[in-house]
């Protein structure tokens, strides 16, 4: 399963503007001035103008060796472009291969033409305006990010250098390629956030939306939430087309064992006891993770320059309540193990610091306007989500033998 990183293509492949391949269609380049009809003037932002996404994506992905980030470039290399009649011609893959970021994840697209890899920070601003011209991006996801609670607790600083620094660098290097462009759709730049910059929900209040004020609890969603800010900046004064998603928590496969599922998984399958943070009653909204791609994709092409989109799964569910469901789905798909009663091996440990009660998604708009629905129940996500922990053991060992044994973070607070 492990790949090999020659198998991968690492650094500059030739730049995709060609004659057989231009950057835009002549038609479509010609109107990209402002001022011309075709184009409506945007209520939010005066200064920036509207057309039709072009149909040939070149599209930069950062963070695309992370958890979401894989799946989302195996998204738009393969479902993507029938979902919405987009052509994508390249995915260009930064990731800096953090502890979280793994090769491997991207097995089943090393041999898709299609796919750059490249190893790089995005703090980097030279690789990142190098990476905008030579491959003539059109779109930019934006996901590389430090990403766990816990590690923020312990450690906040790389989580302000990448997630608020790294964030800058890349709309200004984009900013600046957008300019060089004509401005216009030049490029449409998707920051991708979570729910956490909103803080925490009681049990009895309405669930977020776009119109939430920013409340972040943990140095982890203060970092997001500031970066989300850059973004809506750079939209406001700039004029980027910059769209902002804030999405519930993602389950699904090549999720980096130090998360709940994930962990959860292994320790159920190996007879061990399972650490439930606290009483078990903090509340999460679960969403598959290939549901968030697609409404990534949707957010990206269909969205509002300068608007925010909030994704859920519409399923909210107790940590002890996931984890008693795990239990019994690994129960029924391995028939040869015996798992012991939920009551025997769940056990309350120390809570995290600061542990936000509760998040949930209200995602109406993103279902309204753009058309968005997840395609998973929790019922069937979470059984996909099983199987592929149970049929890839040696995924996780890779994992386990280089950087992350399962142990407890975060109790620093
Ligand atoms: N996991 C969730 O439930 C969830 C929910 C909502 C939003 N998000 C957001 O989605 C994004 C992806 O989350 P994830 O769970 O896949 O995270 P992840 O930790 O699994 O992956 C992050 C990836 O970013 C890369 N990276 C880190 N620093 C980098 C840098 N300076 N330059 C280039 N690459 C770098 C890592 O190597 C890794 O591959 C993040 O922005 C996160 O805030 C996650």
């Amino acid at each position: 399963m492990a790949l090999k990183r020659s198998a991968v293509r690492i650094r500059y492949a030739p730049p995709i503007a060609s004659p057989t391949q231009p950057h835009r269609p002549p038609s479509e380049k010609k109107s990209e001035k402002p001022g011309k009809s075709t184009f409506v003037t945007s209520p939010i932002c005066p200064l920036v103008c509207h057309l039709p996404p072009p149909k040939h994506m070149n599209i930069l992905v950062t963070g695309g060796a992370g958890f979401i980030g894989s799946n989302l470039v195996q998204y738009l290399l393969g479902k993507a472009p029938k979902a919405l009649g987009q052509e994508v011609t390249k995915v260009v893959n930064l990731d800096k291969l953090t502890y979280a970021g793994n090769l491997s994840n991207l097995q089943p697209i090393a041999s898709d033409p299609r796919h750059v890899f490249v190893e790089g920070d995005i703090i980097d601003a030279d690789l990142m305006t190098r990476l905008l011209a030579e491959h003539a991006i059109t779109h930019v996801m934006h996901l590389a990010a430090e990403s766990h609670v816990d590690r923020s607790i312990d450690s906040p600083f790389p989580f302000v250098e990448t997630n608020v620094v790294g964030s800058f660098q890349l709309l200004d290097a984009c900013r600046k390629h957008w300019e060089e462009q004509g401005k216009g759709e030049a490029i449409r730049f998707l920051h991708v956030s979570t729910d956490e910059v909103y803080g925490s929900l009681e049990l009895n209040d309405p669930a977020f939306s776009e119109s939430n004020s920013y409340l972040p609890n943990s140095p982890y969603s203060a970092s997001k939430a500031a970066s989300d800010h850059l973004a809506r900046a750079y939209f406001h004064t700039y004029g980027l087309p910059v769209i902002t998603t804030n999405c519930s928590n993602n389950y699904g496969p090549y999720q980096f064992p130090e998360k709940l599922i994930p962990l959860m998984i292994q320790k159920v399958i190996r007879g061990e006891n399972l650490p439930v943070y606290g009483d078990g009653s903090n509340i999460r909204d679960w969403l598959y993770v290939e549901d968030h791609c697609s409404g990534l994709f949707r957010s990206l092409v269909k969205g509002q320059p300068g608007e925010t989109y909030c994704i859920g799964g519409k399923r909210e569910m107790r940590n002890i309540d996931l984890v008693r469901t795990l239990i019994e789905v690994i129960r029924e798909l391995v028939e040869d193990v015996e798992i012991r009663p939920a009551d025997e091996i769940i056990t309350f440990v120390t809570d995290r610091p600061g542990h936000d009660k509760r998040y949930a998604i209200d995602c109406t708009k993103i279902c309204s306007e753009l058309g968005w629905e997840p395609d998973e129940t929790f019922e069937s996500g979470i059984r996909r989500t099983v199987q592929w922990y149970l049929d890839n053991p040696e995924w996780i060992a890779a994992i386990e033998d280089k950087s992350y044994q399962l142990e407890r973070l975060g109790q620093k607070g």
